[in-house]
């Protein structure tokens, strides 16, 4: 019998449209509105997900006006119809999809930090609205201090108000804490959509259902069973023109309390009771206080020289733009923790992400124990290779499982073989950037895939020991294009491991 289940968060979309609300967007004119907010809009609209009465109001500083905006934002819908690179590709924009979006853009002029910008927002808005942060980090508090000292975070009459904000959430512990802090004095946590844009990730939300949907997983996914779990997030590109930005950032603190985090917390949390919000939350914020802070012996970092990235010779990291010459930045980070607790004592996790590596692969990988070998060792076999599950995010979609198995012959000799499943081969994506669930899910009030205070701060508890301690660390170079520093090889190889190779095979 085939049954469907409707769970909250990850499968919400696709059903029936979220409550009519405005989307005011503070940062109307930026990066992320134009590439990632306004795609996921044009996709919920040709869901049929977004009510009538949904309206858009983008705020920002520059002059503008409602027919300005709406053109600058089909201008840039319409040129990612020419770049097949950009998160959002189509070969044409529809008409109708879009005419729905676009004709419920308005537009106010405000400086974020001026409370008269709040007394005329508070004139054009009623009812329940989703305040969007697509701003840079260091606005967080004072929108959110101007908008609940303007009474616009007050939610009486059925209506509900909520705050969206995007990443960075504080810079190490103490501020991510006074953050928090600061905004809940203005509102109550419900209120909070904190986002981490690999939650918004369909193969990341699929792990929950890999795990928890096949009877025959969850009893080995332990530390009898399991030697150590690999955490990859690795790009080829450099730092492109965010030089400004990961100067005083760095990989650390850009990829690992939050987004690698995320996937930790995907694949070692327990089983949650139901798949309601909290309940998941919980699980999540309990395996991030597990994790033993990182111990400077334990990671590595790294900063790109100049090198050849697919045939074309690129910089270095401290010839790019907005980049110190002497920079000490790292641009690649390796971390090996420990998850103290029941299930995973003893089972080291190795996570690590870079810029400019050989090759663009985010997965987890599941290295099981060996079985015991004697029952072949009168046999022609040395040795028995280790079964490896990879779960694929980026850029394959699926999973993949190494498996032992006997060479055809007299001889009990044996292959390696890979069996995979690729989500391309079963189902068709919807057309997808990776916020349209998330804005979807706000809208309707499920925060399963947003990232409550606690979670958040157990990140940066983490991580906290190696920010302190590489204040004044120096940073091992690797060439662009290669698999990152030596030191990275060395911190699995004196556990006697080693990392997978980034193109994917065994
Ligand atoms: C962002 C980081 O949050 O995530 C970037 O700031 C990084 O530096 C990006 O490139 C990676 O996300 P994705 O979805 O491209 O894997």
């Amino acid at each position: 019998m085939e049954r469907t289940v409707t769970l909250n968060g990850p499968a919400a979309c696709g059903t029936k449209a979220a409550p009519p609300c405005t989307l005011v967007i503070f940062g109307a004119a930026g990066d992320l509105t134009k590439r990632l907010l306004m795609p996921a809009l044009y996709n919920l609209s040709g869901a049929g997900l977004l009510a009538e009465g949904f309206k858009i109001l983008g705020v920002d500083h520059n002059d503008n006006s409602d027919e300005g905006l709406r053109q600058d934002l089909t201008a840039t819908m319409e040129s990612f119809t020419k770049d097949a690179t950009s998160e959002f590709h189509a070969d044409h924009i529809d008409p109708k999809a879009w005419g729905f979006v676009r004709d419920r853009i308005q537009f106010l002029k405000g400086d974020f930090e001026d409370a008269a910008a709040y007394a005329a927002l508070k004139d054009r808005i009623e009812g329940s609205v989703v305040f969007y942060l697509a701003v840079a980090a260091r606005f967080f508090g004072p929108i959110v201090e101007h908008l609940g000292q303007a009474g616009l975070l007050k939610q009486q009459d059925g209506a509900f108000r909520r705050v969206v904000i995007e990443k960075p959430f504080g810079s190490d512990l103490a501020s991510a804490q006074a953050l928090n802090a600061r905004i809940l004095k203005q509102a109550d946590e419900s209120q909070f959509y904190r986002i981490d844009h690999f939650l918004g990730k369909e193969t990341v939300q699929s792990i929950m259902a890999l795990r928890f949907a096949n009877g025959m997983l969850e009893p080995i996914w332990r530390r009898e069973y399991v030697d150590h779990v690999q955490i990859t997030a690795a790009e080829t590109i450099g730092v492109e023109d965010r030089g400004g930005f990961y100067e005083p950032t760095g990989a650390l603190r850009d990829m690992v309390p939050n987004h690698l985090f995320q996937l930790l917390c995907m694949v070692a949390m327990e089983p949650p009771n139901s798949f309601e919000a909290e309940a998941v939350r919980s699980e999540k914020a309990k395996v991030a206080e597990a994790v033993r802070p990182i111990e400077p012996g334990d990671a590595v970092r790294g900063q790109y020289t100049a090198g050849t990235e697919k045939g074309t010779a690129v910089i270095g990291y401290r010839d790019e733009p907005h980049v110190a010459k002497d920079s000490n930045t790292e641009t690649y980070v390796a971390v090996k923790l420990q998850i103290e607790n029941w299930r995973w004592a003893g089972v080291p996790f190795y996570l690590r992400t870079g810029k400019r590596m050989t090759d663009r692969l985010t997965e987890i990988a599941i290295h099981f124990k060996p079985p015991p070998f004697r029952l072949f060792s009168q046999s022609a076999v040395t040795e028995l290779a280790p079964n490896v599950m990879r779960l694929m995010i980026d850029p394959e979609q699926g999973s993949s499982t190494v498996l032992n198995v006997k060479r055809p012959g007299p001889q009990m000799r044996l292959g390696r073989v890979t069996t995979t499943f690729r989500y391309g081969d079963f189902f068709t994506e919807p057309p997808n950037v990776g916020y349209e669930t998330l804005l979807y899910d706000c809208m309707v009030g499920d925060a399963t895939l947003f990232q409550r205070a606690d979670n958040i701060e157990a990140g940066w508890a983490a991580v906290d020991p190696l920010l302190k301690a590489w204040k004044s660390a120096g940073v091992e170079d690797y060439a662009a294009g290669t698999d990152g520093p030596k030191g990275a090889e060395d911190l699995l190889a004196r556990d006697g491991r080693q990392w997978l190779p980034l193109d994917g095979t065994s």
